[in-house]
Order: structure tokens, then C-alpha cells, then sequence
């Protein structure tokens, strides 16, 4: 898999990126992370990428012509040119666009490149949207400064999903989310911290109990916190399995 990043600003990803496991696995090759910059693709001599928005109002937009030369330069191409192929996908971070979900990191986990454009300022001209056919993703309902921190939590809820990226692969199939439901609570050692103890089911050896006390807690931990995912899931429950 390959990731390609369009930032302004590609010191934010050059260090966040290579640490932890994403890091090592990056050093591995499970993956590659390549960062370009639109301002390299500016055309005037102030490297411009960003404009005041037509019809007036505060703040500025990133400039078609830039993105449009980034986007060519890595082989993009324009709308009804060429098929896209059906493993690449082009992502614009955006408040606006469709939220990620874990079922949307499983989706671009298969795919072979992505290629996410952090969106800017007020954001980018709207023709771009156009030009490529573009995946506009937010990472959830709140307004950012710049794509880059959405860019980086899109890397990584992907990342974690390429085989051998996790010492663990099962632990990515028990997530939070992976079954629409949020995770069970876990503990370590020691077994007990002033005062508090680890539930008993947890050392009791019996791993039937194990397994339902953690899907108990879970649907717990889902009802107090999300109590419109539990709800789905008490819906789907009633519903039976679909055909
Ligand atoms: N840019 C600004 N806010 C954002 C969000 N919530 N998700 C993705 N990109 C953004």
C-alpha cells in the first residue's frame, strides 16, 4: 500500500508518522508514506497557493491550478480521461465530507494507493471536485484548522488494518467498531491498585465467562456512551440476520 500525502505542511508527518507502530511498520515497508507539497506546484513567483474566496466574506481558499499540477504530477487523471483504477482512491480531508467510519478504514485498507489531499483554510476551489473523482472524508463532526491531523487518523485507522502492521492481527478484528459495537474494557497488572480490583471473572481462568463478561461490559460501555450505536444494534438484534 502506498500513501500518498498532499499537505502544506509536511513536517507535521514526517516525525507523527514514524513513531510507534505505524513508525516500525513503516520502517519495515509494510507501507510507504510519500509527501508532496502544492506549493511546489505553485505557478507565480510567490509560490501562491491560496486565494480570497469569490462572492466575497473572510478567509481564503487553496488554489485549483497548484492542486491540479500536484494531482497530475503523481498520475492522476481528470475525470472521463482514463478509468480509475479500482484500488486507488483520491481523499480530501473536509468537514463537510462523509464521516469515517471503521467499515471505510476496511474499505481503503484493500486498496494498493491513496492519495489524501489536506484541505486548507476555508478549504479548495470546488471545481477540483470536478476535475477527480475525490472521496471528501471528515473524521468527525468538529471543525479543524487544516486536514493534516485528519489525514494522520485516516493513515493510521488504515495502516493498522495491512496484514503484519499489528504484532496481533486478531486484536484488529476485536476493535471497537469492527462489530458496530464499542470495545470491552481491559485491565493489567496488578491485580489490584489502591484498592481496586480487577474483576474476578478476568483471573478465573474460565474462558466462557471471560467471553461473556466481555461482551457484557462491552454492550455496557456501548449503552452509556453511544447510546445511538446501542440502540442500532438492539434494532438489528430484534430484526434477526439479514438475508
Ligand atoms: N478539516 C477541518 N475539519 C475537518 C474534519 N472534521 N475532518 C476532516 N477534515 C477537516
Amino acid at each position: 500500500m502506498k500513501f500518498e500525502i498532499v499537505t502544506l505542511f509536511p513536517d507535521y508527518f514526517s516525525l507523527s508518522m514514524r513513531q510507534s507502530l505505524i513508525g516500525k511498520a513503516w520502517d519495515k515497508q509494510l507501507f510507504d508514506i510519500v509527501l508532496v507539497n502544492p506549493r511546489d506546484f505553485a505557478v507565480d513567483k510567490h509560490h501562491s497557493v491560496d486565494d480570497t474566496p469569490y462572492g466575497g466574506g473572510g478567509g481564503m481558499v487553496m488554489m485549483l491550478e497548484p492542486l491540479d499540477r500536484c494531482l497530475e504530477s503523481l498520475g492522476w487523471p481528470h475525470k472521463g480521461k482514463e478509468k480509475r483504477p479500482s484500488k486507488e482512491r483520491l481523499i480530501l480531508t473536509s468537514a463537510a465530507g462523509r464521516v469515517l467510519a471503521q467499515s471505510l478504514a476496511v474499505e481503503y485498507s484493500l486498496c494498493e494507493r491513496l492519495t489524501i489531499i489536506c484541505g486548507h483554510y476555508l478549504g479548495v476551489d470546488e471545481r477540483l471536485l470536478s476535475l477527480y473523482e475525490i472521496d471528501e472524508v471528515s473524521i468527525g463532526d468538529y471543525v479543524l484548522t487544516g486536514g493534516e491531523p485528519a489525514a494522520a487518523v485516516m493513515v493510521d485507522a488504515v495502516a493498522r488494518l495491512i496484514p503484519r502492521v499489528l504484532g496481533n492481527f486478531e486484536s484488529a478484528l476485536g476493535d471497537s467498531h469492527m462489530d458496530q459495537i464499542t470495545g470491552a474494557p481491559c485491565y493489567t497488572k496488578p491485580a489490584e491498585y489502591l484498592g481496586l480490583k480487577v474483576p474476578e471473572v478476568l483471573v478465573s481462568g474460565d474462558h466462557a465467562r471471560i467471553q461473556q463478561f466481555r461482551t457484557d461490559a462491552a454492550l455496557e460501555k456501548c449503552r452509556r456512551n453511544r447510546p445511538d450505536l446501542f440502540r442500532r444494534l438492539r434494532a438489528a438484534d430484534h430484526e434477526g440476520p439479514s438475508e
